[in-house]
């Protein structure tokens, strides 16, 4: 499948332009590798939307992303913005550019509806801000909730039945037509998958080259649950965020200026980025880099016309450090990690 979409997208360059444009949407959804999840094809590369909150900006973003052939989209009702890309795919409905069937839109559950009472509530708010009848994807943001008032953080007991049946009713009730799950550990996936009637279709975990985490990756495909790596990039704007929400920054692995991703993208004559997608992508992951910025959301999705060598792939997998190079470990909410259902290893 893969190999076939390098080809197609190699000799595409060759076509008349006119031909690619007028390629119609439903083709250009088949012309992006995919990966199963459940019983439909998440396209293998998505958009991130993580930090995506200024309207006029991201507008553009969505606009352009959809025009360079962006069909899956990574949202969350944490990031604050289902209500703009909701805005944008109306439009692109309303106006026949786009079908509704075009397109895979994921969100998810946040902390304070991570709860077998709150999950419909939830998932009701974020397809009325997106506008939409039914999701492609819906994910369980993290392992426990929190409760909903904001006066006092009160972390829930873990109860992963209770929630999970929760999510197992909205698909027969149509609301999404699949269930994931993120930021879940080996045993956590283990244990739903022991009592689960609608396996999860979909982990979403933190994956780059400083952190390719093996074993949950292939616990996961194993078990036929597709892995969507986030902060594919590094997450750049880690810092940024911190400080803007008054924490300490911290030193972060720096994954577009390693030396041995460049080396290797200079071969290619591709970017640093490219190099750290394609390397998710051919352990056949789903990516979803965030970016705003016109040329970036344009190189990011070009990752089809170029292939790593298996030497290539073996240098990259050197880089891997573990948990040191995790970025998002959610201690951006107080405490978090004292709970005994915490997903990630402690640092000491
Ligand atoms: N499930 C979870 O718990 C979870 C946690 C974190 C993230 N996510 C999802 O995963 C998505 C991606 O992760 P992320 O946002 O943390 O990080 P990321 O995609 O690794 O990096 C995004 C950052 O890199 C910059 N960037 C994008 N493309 C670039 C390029 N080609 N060259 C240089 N810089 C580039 C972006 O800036 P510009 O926008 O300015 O271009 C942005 O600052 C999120 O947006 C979100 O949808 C999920």
């Amino acid at each position: 499948m893969l190999a076939f979409e390098v080809l197609v997208r190699y000799f595409s360059r060759f076509w008349p332009q006119v031909e690619r444009q007028s390629l119609s949407s439903q083709q250009m959804r088949k012309a992006i590798p995919t990966i199963p999840c459940g019983q439909l094809q998440m396209p293998m590369i998505g958009l991130g939307t993580w930090q995506a909150t200024d309207p006029a900006e991201f507008e553009a973003a969505l606009n352009l992303a959809f025009d360079i052939g962006y069909r899956h989209i990574d949202t969350a009702a944490f990031y604050e913005n289902e209500h703009i890309i909701g805005k944008i795919i109306n439009q692109w409905i309303c106006s026949e550019k786009l079908k509704r069937d075009d397109l895979f839109i994921v969100t998810k559950l946040p902390i304070q509806g991570i709860h077998r009472d709150r999950v419909e509530k939830y998932l009701c708010q974020s397809l009325q801000k997106l506008g939409l009848q039914c999701l492609d994807l819906y994910l369980i943001h993290f392992p426990y909730g929190k409760t909903e008032s904001t006066k006092e953080l009160v972390y829930e007991k873990e109860d992963h039945k209770g929630i999970w049946q929760a999510m197992e009713r909205q698909v027969e009730a149509g609301r999404t037509k699949t269930i994931g799950l993120s930021n879940f550990s080996i045993s956590q996936i283990d244990n739903i998958l022991k009592f689960c009637k609608i396996k999860p279709a979909n982990h979403q975990i933190e994956v780059h080259v400083f952190l390719q985490q093996p074993d949950l990756v292939q616990f996961c495909q194993k078990n036929g649950i597709g892995v969507t790596a986030y902060s594919p990039l590094g997450s750049p704007h880690f810092n940024k965020f911190l400080k803007h929400i008054g924490m300490k920054e911290r030193n972060l692995v720096n994954v577009l200026t390693n030396p041995v991703v460049g080396e290797i993208a200079k071969k290619h004559c591709k970017s640093n980025a490219q190099v750290a997608l394609r390397f998710l992508i051919q352990r056949n992951l789903a990516v979803i880099p965030k970016s705003t910025t016109p040329a970036r959301l344009k190189s990011n999705f070009d990752l089809f016309d170029f292939c790593l060598t298996d030497q290539e792939m073996k240098k990259i997998e050197t880089l891997d450090i573990g948990e040191e190079a995790r970025i998002c470990d959610w201690m951006f909410f107080p405490k978090i990690d004292e709970h005994p259902a915490y997903p990630f290893r402690k640092k000491c």
